[in-house]
């Protein structure tokens, strides 16, 4: 788990109810190394866990379709490219190409109803992009 970096304020992800018990995910994208990269948060047996949607074995997003990470029996998170299973609370890898290797897991917090994610130094919200007169964005750094 990143250190968490005091100097970054939590980020809203969602309502509490926007996760259900195994239920799909609610996917965002964040900011690693300057590099745009997916992240998913779900709720598995009451907790709230999220993680980047960089599988262990190659990293590429795992997902079917988008926030749909569980397995068929909804026991564990698999990647849809080679099979990779992960123990959804701690996101090791339990079968697969990758047996041991872990996602990278994000730090989250329930409070007062609402989901949040703590950024790290490595892990960080994405750049705003800004509107421009001509109602064009600028792209971010
Ligand atoms: S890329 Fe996920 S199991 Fe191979």
């Amino acid at each position: 788990m990143p250190a968490i970096d005091p100097a970054i304020e939590p980020v809203l992800l969602c309502a509490s109810d926007a996760l259900i018990e195994r239920g799909d995910a609610v996917v965002f994208e964040v900011q690693q190394w300057r590099r745009k990269v997916g992240a998913f948060v779900m709720r598995f047996e009451g907790r709230v866990v999220a993680y980047l949607n960089q599988c262990a074995h190659v990293p590429t997003e795992m997902d079917w379709q988008e926030g749909k990470f569980l397995d068929r029996d909804r026991e564990a998170i698999i990647c849809s490219i080679h099979g990779a299973t992960y123990d959804p609370l701690n996101g090791r890898c339990v079968g697969g190409p990758c047996v041991g290797a872990r996602l990278t897991a994000l730090r989250v917090e329930e409070r007062d109803a609402q989901v949040y994610w703590y950024p790290s130094s490595d892990i960080k919200p994405m750049p705003v992009a800004l509107p421009r007169d001509d109602g064009t964005e600028e792209s971010p750094p």
